[in-house]
């Protein structure tokens, strides 16, 4: 169940769209950032303060990838694979995420603390190669600069 803030604030939102279902992103960017991800129950409430179908929310939750429809870790790790990031050396910033963190596109680790994903571009190709954590953009990364991110993240040494 939603909380009651989350709600008002979903409703105070539709009303700045011409129909309620322009509002389901920001519905469910509300209701993710207060639940951590999206689950049935959260498709079912956002359709009901929207007055939608669930299927008309669903749709959505599933068609972007900022939107996690499974649990996800404290932290996400978006790391982008496309044509701008991949030829400037993403896939070896991405081998090294995964053996630090032992983790594969998808997974969480054990303690709960991180997600590591493959996204499509990030809108940062100028500093390719580009990872997003939360709202932060981390560019020009290297397998070496890597470590130090996960340093600041509190990742420890692998
Ligand atoms: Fe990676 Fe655009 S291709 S940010």
């Amino acid at each position: 169940m939603l909380a009651r803030d989350i709600v008002e604030k979903i409703r105070k939102e539709a009303r700045k769209y011409p129909t309620q279902r322009a509002a389901v992103k920001s519905a469910l960017r509300y209701a993710q950032e207060a639940r951590g991800w999206i689950d049935d129950g959260v498709i079912e409430d956002v359709a009901e303060t929207l007055a939608l179908e669930p299927i008309q929310v669903y749709e959505i939750a599933t068609f972007y990838d900022l939107f996690y429809t499974r649990p996800v870790g404290r932290r996400q790790l978006r790391v982008c694979t496309n044509v701008s990031c991949l030829l400037r050396g993403s896939d070896a910033v991405l081998e090294r995420l995964r053996e630090r963190l032992g983790v594969a596109h998808g997974e969480t680790t054990g303690d709960g603390e991180f997600s590591l994903f493959e996204v499509e571009c990030l809108g940062a190709c100028g500093g390719a190669p580009a990872m997003m954590v939360g709202e932060r953009y981390y560019e020009n990364l290297t397998p070496e600069s890597i470590d130090a991110v996960l340093e600041e993240l509190g990742a420890g040494h692998g």
